[in-house]
């Protein structure tokens, strides 16, 4: 499975010091969401491993593997900087993954935790081959944003999750990708998968019964009052919408670079050089070149008598 990465040295690398830093889409209704439904399964002792098509430079991968138990298995699987097998993936490789290398989303993943996960590089649609049927109950959706590969990995989702699992789909309703809406809403009307909730970019569904979670759900959305919601009906089942502009995010996975950036003194904001000369300290009146030029070539006792008859010039005229 594993293929020559693209040369890059250590220095090169990036070292996040917060999951912020980390390149990606990850916002935090989303987070929000990831963290209650592995929150919400733990509580219940739903057992089962995570899994995530689709890593790029790993940032929902750091946060996902920061939520798992010690026993349990995380799979991510990803193309990194192996080359996709049909054309209209390579062109979507190049236009919206160019930089990506593994070494990169290792470096990333590293940053925030010990070990490495289960790394499968190749396509989404040999997972199967690396995971065993009935054993995640958490799989995330987000690798080749085209149809015949989404419908091809939701089918591969079904077999995987456990009874009760829960799957992701990522930008299940955006305008650059139509294949992804279709085969979601393709398996909800035809290879029975239900849906729980929506966030403006990602779907959450089950095989299983969406109802236990979906109550759940509300009542913790109840006590939020920075997470809008709603209930709306499709084809007759409940489904939540949700938005979490401007609430505050779930516990973010802590970085090892994170205290060295703390410990290093506070850095002037990096100016162009042709505008260097613009940055005073604020309150600082900026000096005439009259005066700058003073300074610079008379004798202080010359340069103080010039100042301090100023001085006293403009006190007397106000
Ligand atoms: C949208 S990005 C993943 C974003 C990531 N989950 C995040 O939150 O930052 C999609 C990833 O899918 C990978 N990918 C694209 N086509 C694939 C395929 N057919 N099989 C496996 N991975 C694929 C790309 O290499 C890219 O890293």
């Amino acid at each position: 499975m594993t293929a020559p990465t693209a040369d890059q040295s250590a220095e090169q690398l990036p070292r996040p010091t917060r999951l912020s830093d980390v390149k990606g889409w990850f916002f935090t209704a989303d987070q929000l969401m990831f963290d209650w439904f592995l929150a919400h399964q733990q509580d219940r002792s739903v057992s089962g491993d995570l899994l995530e098509l689709g890593a790029y430079m790993g940032k929902s991968a750091i946060f996902l593997g920061a939520r798992k138990r010690s026993e349990e298995r995380f799979t991510v699987c990803d193309l990194f900087d192996s080359p996709a097998e049909d054309s209209s993936n390579s062109k979507e490789m190049k236009k919206s993954y160019a930089t990506l290398t593994r070494r990169a989303f290792e470096a990333n993943y590293l940053s925030f935790h010990d070990e490495l996960p289960t790394i499968v590089q190749g396509l989404s649609s040999v997972v199967r081959d690396h995971v065993a049927d009935g054993s995640v109950r958490f799989a995330h959706i987000d690798a080749s944003h085209l149809y015949e590969h989404v419908h091809g990995d939701i089918l591969s989702v079904r077999e995987l999750l456990t009874e009760d699992g829960v799957v992701v789909m990522d930008d299940y309703r955006a305008e650059h990708c139509p294949g992804v809406a279709a085969a979601t809403w393709q398996a909800v009307a035809n290879e029975g998968l239900r849906p729980v909730c929506i966030t403006g970019t990602k779907f959450y569904g089950t095989w299983g019964d969406p109802e236990p979670l979906q109550k759940a759900l509300l009542g913790w959305l109840q006590s939020r009052k920075d997470v809008w919601h709603e209930v709306q009906y499709v084809n007759d089942a409940p489904l939540i919408r949700l938005s979490a502009k401007g609430a505050k995010e779930p516990a973010q996975p802590v970085s090892r670079h994170r205290a060295k950036a703390a410990e290093r003194p506070p850095q002037r904001p990096a100016v162009p050089a042709q505008k260097a000369s613009a940055v005073r300290p604020a309150g600082r009146p900026q000096r005439s070149v009259l005066r700058r030029v003073a300074l610079d070539v008379l004798p202080p006792v010359v340069t103080r008598a010039i100042v301090s008859a100023r001085r006293k010039g403009r006190t007397a005229g106000r």
